[in-house]
């Protein structure tokens, strides 16, 4: 596989001029403090208080104003193909609404066809994202076929800057791998240190029950949840944790909805064992009460795992305020209510998974994890992104402010209020998954290497200005493993 090259010269510099952020308070994952900002060339050259702008510079006056790191969201499906369609957000739309929402990093995962040459896939996501990127982008790799020719491309994949992957254990007879292909990866993975992600439910048990209710003729939305239940997931986390133990790998679970899966997770950590986990703002904020009060409408909120009962919403806040959930990503995948969630309208089987939620995330965090007291500044800092950066391999050049980080920042006034809604989203659907939630303080400014990318949702970036970024291996020892 080629390496691609990520100094192209038809990139355009970072800015012209350099910026200065005065007044701000910065919060980080570890710190507080009242200082300015210096930014040149895209990067962040200085830090500390009383710095006077030149006369070139361009100021923005952040006084009352929270400065954190731009957001990365390490977990969105831009232009898939996904059950019969195509995801609506593409990598122009989809990072747009990204920047106007406070996240100036993406990492999308590359999901070969069945049989498709892995490097061929890569190079079909490099074609979606380049030129249309309006922030920072990053690939994962899902390996849905598991053989010797799979399994020797790894490290090639690894040395382009793809150093994680994700395995699916559902979507029986689709995606799915089993225990043997995933022991296989497992072990590949961790010879090239690089992060293994799986999707956690138990395939075999969602087939079971997905024919059981196709038998009944149960076909609304309404059984989706029925046929992916709790358990399903926190057997499969176990069985991934038990398999990664095994490999002697660690491990990371994505997308975790509940609290039988938690649990597993917290027992993992407390044996030493090195299980991380990623959690999105709609299992901690939607519950399943949106199945079953909604008619076929609820087809707007089928997604895998499922939204589940309320009482799992104080558990994740507290598994992510006690440190067992690192990180909070979207699994932005969206789908028009129109023409495509309705493809499913006699058979939930056939409704497209997934909700839009990039450009939700950051606001919704903000006001229901720091504004509600659920979670400090400092540790949305960690949530947004710091975490996703150190586990992904972009830390310090992106996840902190920083001397010589990339200047991502998003700077939120705390005094505005807003609310979700379709009428003012930049997602390229028809709907929002959150709509009507009220928001207490908004991303002023978002900065995407020193460029103003957005202004109080207003797209103020450029298409094409995202650059692919080549991510670092995972690295054991900053978690504190050997
Ligand atoms: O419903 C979901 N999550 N759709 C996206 C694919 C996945 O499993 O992440
Ligand atoms: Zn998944
Ligand atoms: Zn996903």
């Amino acid at each position: 596989m080629t390496q691609r090259n990520t100094k192209r010269k038809d990139i355009k510099p970072a800015s012209e001029a350099r910026m200065l952020i005065k007044n701000g308070t910065i919060f980080t994952a570890s710190d507080s403090f009242a200082a300015d900002i210096l930014i040149e060339d895209g990067k962040i050259c200085q830090i500390s208080r009383g710095i006077e702008p030149a006369d070139r510079d361009k100021v923005i006056n952040a006084q009352g104003l929270e400065i954190y790191p731009g957001g990365i969201d390490a977990h969105t499906h831009f232009a898939l193909p996904f059950m019969g369609t195509i995801s609506a957000d593409d990598f122009e739309t989809g990072t747009i609404a990204a920047a106007c929402g406070g996240t100036t990093t993406v990492v999308d995962f590359v999901i070969p066809g069945k049989g498709q040459k892995l490097s061929e896939a890569v190079s079909a996501w490099h074609e979606k994202a380049d030129g249309k990127a309006a922030v920072d982008y990053g690939f994962h790799l899902a390996l849905v076929d598991v053989n010797k020719e799979v399994l020797a491309d790894i490290p090639g994949i690894v040395k382009a800057g793809i150093s994680s992957f994700k395995c699916f254990m559902a979507y029986k007879g689709a995606l799915m791998i089993d225990d043997d292909q995933l022991l296989q990866v497992l072990r590949a993975a961790k010879e090239q240190s690089a992060l293994v992600s799986v999707h956690a439910e138990n395939g075999d048990m969602l087939a079971h029950l997905m024919k059981r209710f196709a038998g009944e003729k149960k076909t609304g939305p309404e059984y989706h949840p029925l046929a992916h239940p709790a358990d399903a997931e926190g057997e499969a986390v176990h069985r991934a944790i038990v398999l990664a133990e095994m490999a002697k790998s660690p491990l990371h679970i994505v997308h975790m909805s509940c609290v039988e899966a938690l649990r597993e997770v917290q027992a993992a950590r407390v044996s030493g064992q090195l299980v991380l986990a990623e959690t999105c703002p709609q299992y901690l904020l939607l519950s399943d009460e949106l199945y079953r009060k909604n008619g076929f409408e609820a087809a707007k909120w089928v997604m895998s795992p499922p939204l589940r009962h309320v009482s799992n919403h104080d558990r994740l806040w507290a598994g992510l305020r006690d440190g067992f959930i690192q990180s909070v990503s979207t699994d932005h995948c969206s789908f028009n209510f129109k023409g495509q969630k309705d493809m499913g309208k006699d058979d939930f089987l056939k409704i497209p998974n997934g909700i839009p939620a990039v450009g939700d995330r950051v606001n919704l965090l903000y006001t229901y994890g720091v504004r509600c007291g659920r979670i400090s500044r400092n540790q949305f800092a960690a949530a947004i992104s710091a975490n996703a950066a150190k586990i992904f391999g972009l830390y310090p050049e992106k996840g902190t402010v920083a001397v010589g980080s990339d200047a991502d920042l998003v700077i939120f006034d705390p005094g505005k209020t807003g609310e979700v809604s379709v009428k003012t989203s930049k997602h390229n659907v028809d709907y929002s998954a959150f709509e009507g939630f009220k928001l207490e303080g908004l991303p002023a400014f978002v900065i995407s290497r020193g460029k103003v990318a957005s202004e109080y949702n207003k797209f103020t970036g450029e298409k094409g200005y995202g650059r692919y970024l080549s991510r670092k291996r995972f690295d054991v020892h900053g978690w504190g493993f050997e």
